[in-house]
């Protein structure tokens, strides 16, 4: 009789336990900013906030150290140069001008610099600065963080394109 007892008790003891585990994994699963390296406040929307993927947040690292003083309003240091620039430079959430743009095309504006793709001379070449791997780092943060938000090419081949 009272084996049976204790069998009870560990059982619940035991289910308990599994329950709690569980719960516990699908709360840190259903929530994306639980799981980021990183996030990045909207920059369109102050209450949403975009997590970041390893990649990602190495991105916004480089972007905030580089590119920030020309690509957004509002720098660390302050307000930014971009509206002293002609033309001026799209914001790098722009996906309104950006998400046309293909990830190849992107990596060769950064990588050249503006004058070698045709455009601005005011946007500097990063090839000797940043490697390959750290630009297109920075190409998937701008992805992350476009607004309307960036859907990738649904044909890998897409990408490519001559511009
Ligand atoms: C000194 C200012 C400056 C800095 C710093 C700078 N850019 Fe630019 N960027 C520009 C200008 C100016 C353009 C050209 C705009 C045009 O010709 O329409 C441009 C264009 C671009 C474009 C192409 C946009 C398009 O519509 O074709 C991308 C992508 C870009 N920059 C990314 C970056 C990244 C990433 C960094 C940091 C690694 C960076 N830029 C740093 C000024 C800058």
């Amino acid at each position: 009789m009272r084996f049976h007892v204790w069998i009870s008790v560990l059982l619940v003891v035991t289910l308990a336990g599994a329950a709690g585990c569980r719960k516990h994994a699908e709360t840190a699963k259903g929530d994306p900013l639980l799981t980021a390296y990183d996030t990045e406040v909207d920059w369109t929307d102050a209450q949403h906030v975009i997590p970041l993927s390893y990649e990602q947040a190495q991105g916004k690292r480089i972007f905030y150290q580089q590119c920030v003083w020309c690509h957004a309003d509002a720098t660390p240091a302050g307000p930014s140069n971009r509206s002293n620039l002609t033309p001026v430079p799209p914001l790098l959430n722009d996906g309104a001008t950006l998400n046309a743009e293909s990830d190849e095309y992107m990596l060769n504006i950064v990588t050249l610099g503006g004058t070698a793709m045709g455009k601005s001379a005011m946007m500097p070449p990063y090839g000797r600065m940043l490697s390959t791997g750290e630009i297109r780092s920075v190409i998937a943060f701008a992805r992350a963080i476009a607004q309307p938000s960036y859907q990738p090419p649904a044909r890998a081949g897409s990408q490519y394109s001559a511009k």
